[in-house]
């Protein structure tokens, strides 16, 4: 069994896909895997959420973990198995459930080619090239913070950088509902972008990039309220690249009046979650008073840890 955390990004989204920085901690969300060696080298695939269960060799639905499990027997060998998934995280949310479902599907698959051995690189590059199939062009954010967990720094084909925060931080979630493609913000945000004229694009990429460098001292140094006020810059270089929604825009006014140190969409936007930074007693409030309000709103500690197997 394999168990792969959700994630938040905490600045940086989409100037990721474009060579810039983010960052982005791992929370307690979980997608989970089962797969059980069978005889044969067929992989059925069954999916608790999405209702369906799939021969991956014949994939529908399922073409994703398919790309993931070709990747893995390509060097572990064709091996049979069953496995079971599901997940606690809202889908189609902006907090990386298809890379925590890929990852979690990944390594509990590899666990039973391998016998046992979790290789945490080769598991990265499965869920990575599942999120090719998802999402079209990812920069690997989601499959990497998933695999490794904590708070990453991360830039598309670097290494990524831990950062050790120096207390844990209190967030809040608040998930609009409304489902939507990232592939489609991801176009969306890269077509804007592109019409920038002269070195503009470029500056704002650099711009997000010193945004995502105060993140990180604030994170080092405990300072929530710091933090706070990079996401709340953080939300606007979004909104002013069309990613924000009404919805979105309303929940992150509505945060700061009720007094967070910050707050902004998280993930790919034009819906999906917005996650805000608060003090820890002003968070509890702030989530109950949320939810009496009818908003669908919840605390996460961060970060959590990384993909990790067990055997049954
Ligand atoms: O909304 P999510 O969880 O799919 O996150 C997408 C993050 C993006 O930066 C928009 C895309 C990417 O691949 O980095």
């Amino acid at each position: 069994m394999a168990r792969a955390p959700a994630k938040v990004i905490l600045v940086g989204e989409h100037w990721v896909v474009h060579g810039g920085r983010a960052v982005a901690a791992a929370i307690g969300l979980y997608a989970v895997a089962q797969c059980k060696a069978k005889p044969g080298d067929r992989v059925i695939v069954r999916s608790r959420e999405l209702g369906v269960e799939e021969e991956l060799d014949r994939c529908r639905d399922l073409c994703n973990l398919a790309a993931a499990w070709r990747h893995i027997a390509a060097r572990h060998g064709f091996r049979g198995a069953v496995c079971e998934l599901s997940s606690d995280i809202p889908p189609g949310a902006g907090l990386g459930s298809s890379a925590a479902v890929a990852a979690a599907f990944a390594a509990a698959y590899l666990c039973v080619a391998s016998g046992g051995v979790l290789d945490r690189e080769l598991v990265n590059r499965a869920a990575f090239e599942a999120e090719k199939i998802t999402h079209g062009n990812p920069s690997g954010i989601d499959n990497t913070v998933s695999v490794y967990g904590g708070i990453v720094v991360y830039r598309r084909g670097r290494e990524p950088r831990r950062v050790r925060a120096s207390t844990a931080g209190s967030l809040l979630v608040v998930n609009t509902g409304i489902e939507r493609s990232t592939r489609v913000a991801v176009e969306k945000f890269s077509a804007r972008l592109a019409s920038l004229p002269g070195s503009l694009a470029a500056e704002m990429i650099r711009l997000n990039d010193i945004a995502a460098g105060y993140a990180v001292r604030a994170l080092r140094e405990g300072d929530y309220g710091a933090l706070g006020r990079v996401m709340n810059l953080s939300h606007g270089l979004l909104q002013s690249m069309g990613v924000s929604l009404a919805e979105l825009d309303t929940i992150v006014e509505l945060l700061r009046d009720m007094g967070v140190y910050g707050a902004k969409l998280s993930g790919a936007g034009l819906g999906g979650v917005v996650i805000a930074v608060a003090e820890e007693n002003a968070a509890e409030r702030i989530a109950e008073e949320l939810r009496r309000r009818g908003y669908d709103a919840f605390r996460a500690v961060l970060p959590a840890p990384g993909v990790r197997v067990q055997t049954l």
